[in-house]
Parts: C-alpha cells; structure tokens; sequence
C-alpha cells in the first residue's frame, strides 16, 4: 500500500504542467520514467552557463533561479516550491542553462531527459499545451516584474514580493498569513533587485505599521489587505 507520504508527492507532481492534462494511466508510465534527485540545502543542481539535457518537477522544498552580472552581482528570478516546473527553456530555445539553480531548502525532485519530454509531447498534444500556459505565464509574470521595476518604488516590489510568496507559500493561521520563505535577507533582496539595507527598511516599516511581523526567514502577514493596497 502506498504511504501517506507517496500519495501526497502523487497529488503534488499531478499539478505540474507536464502532468495535469494526463489521464491517471499516462500519468503513472510518466512518472515512472522520472529519476528521483535529491538536492541538499544551499546546494547548486546547474550553473548558468552550463549544458541543459533534462528538466525537473519540484516535489517536496524550494529551490531558488539566479543569474550573476559579470562583476557577481546576483539577482533572483524566481523562487519554485512544490509542483512547479522548470529546466525546460535549454530544450525549447536550445543552448545554455539561462539560470543558476540552487536548493532554498532540503528538495527532492524528478527529472525527465530532454529527449523524452520530446516523445511526451509528440504523443500527447495536450502536454504541449499546458506546456505553453506555463511558459505563456511565466512570460506575463516577468513582463510584469520588468514593469515594477521600471514603475513601482522598493517598498511596493517588496510587498508585492511578499504576497507574491504568501499565494505560493502561505499558510493562513489564527494570527495572519504565515509566509515561511525560507529566504535570507540578501536573498530576499535579489528577489526584489534592491539592495539588503532599502529591503531591510521597507519591511520595518511594514512591521512598524502592524502590516507584518518579521521572523527568521519568515514573515507574518498581519494585515493582507493593507500590504496587497501597497504591492499594486
Ligand atoms: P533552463 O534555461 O534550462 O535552466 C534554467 C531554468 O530557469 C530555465 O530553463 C527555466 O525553467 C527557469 N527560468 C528561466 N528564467 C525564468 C524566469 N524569468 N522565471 C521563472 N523561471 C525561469
């Protein structure tokens, strides 16, 4: 019989983009052709840079896509947790690896070689198009990351980030939303493209409001309306 523990990563990897139009047959022979990967925390799975030849669904963890300017400044891409997918653009658009992949927390993952996802999605014409929604949302969510940049002060990128993580992460408990982001503060910054200082002070000044309450790699949401007012 299955563990609680196997039933829940089923659920979780059922939700990836690759997974979900497969009926539950299609979608076993799928997994099963996947190799578990295990990734310590702080550890890095692929460097910018390098040759990609499979992609991988994140089943349990967090993992963190960075790249580095020349003079090793780092900035953060995005933060992918359970379900999510990525390693699929170096197959796409063949060439490098275009992001740096580092585990937040301890992760485990599954891979699929590039050239299987290939016959996947040859034979199955649905993966390709939750395949496309996904790259089509990952392209509206940086278009809109581009803008913020561009229009919006650190203190809105920050609260935006934050609620951006609580959808994600979040788990709503008598006190508020408590994001665990597993983030340091540098990351968090990198996250934000600000340096840690205008971070640090945008999220005191959260805090000295009642919007939030700060913890080690955590945030409480006290006040969700108030801080989702000023991500927008
Ligand atoms: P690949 O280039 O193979 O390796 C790095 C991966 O990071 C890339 O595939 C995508 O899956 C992912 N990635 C790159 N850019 C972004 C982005 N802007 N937002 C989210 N994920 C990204």
């Amino acid at each position: 019989m299955a563990s609680a523990k196997e039933i829940n990563d089923d659920a979780v990897v059922r939700k990836a983009p690759l997974f979900s139009a497969l009926d539950d047959a299609s979608a076993a022979s799928l997994r099963a052709s996947m190799t578990p990967v295990k990734v310590s925390k702080g550890n890095t799975l692929f460097k910018e840079g390098d040759a990609g030849d499979r992609l991988y669904v994140v089943v349990d963890g967090k993992l963190k896509l960075g790249t580095s300017s020349v003079d090793g400044r780092e900035n953060l891409l995005s933060i992918l947790g359970p379900g999510e997918m990525f390693g699929e653009l170096s197959l796409f658009d063949p060439g490098p690896r275009t992001a740096t992949a580092t585990a937040v927390t301890d992760a485990r993952l599954l891979a699929l070689a590039h050239d299987q996802v290939i016959g996947w999605v040859t034979e199955h014409p649905q993966v390709s198009l939750q395949l496309l929604g996904r790259l089509a949302q990952r392209l509206r969510r940086t278009n809109e990351v581009l803008a913020d940049l561009v229009f919006s002060d650190v203190p809105g990128r920050v609260a935006k980030a934050i609620m951006d993580l609580g959808t994600r992460f979040g788990v709503q408990k008598d006190d508020g939303l408590h994001v665990n982001h597993d983030l340091t503060q540098e990351e968090l910054a990198q996250l934000v493209g600000a340096s840690r200082e205008t971070v640090n002070k945008a999220l005191a000044d959260f805090a000295g409001r009642g919007w939030v309450r700060l913890e080690p790699r955590a945030v409480v949401v006290i006040d969700v309306e108030r801080l989702s007012k000023r991500g927008k």
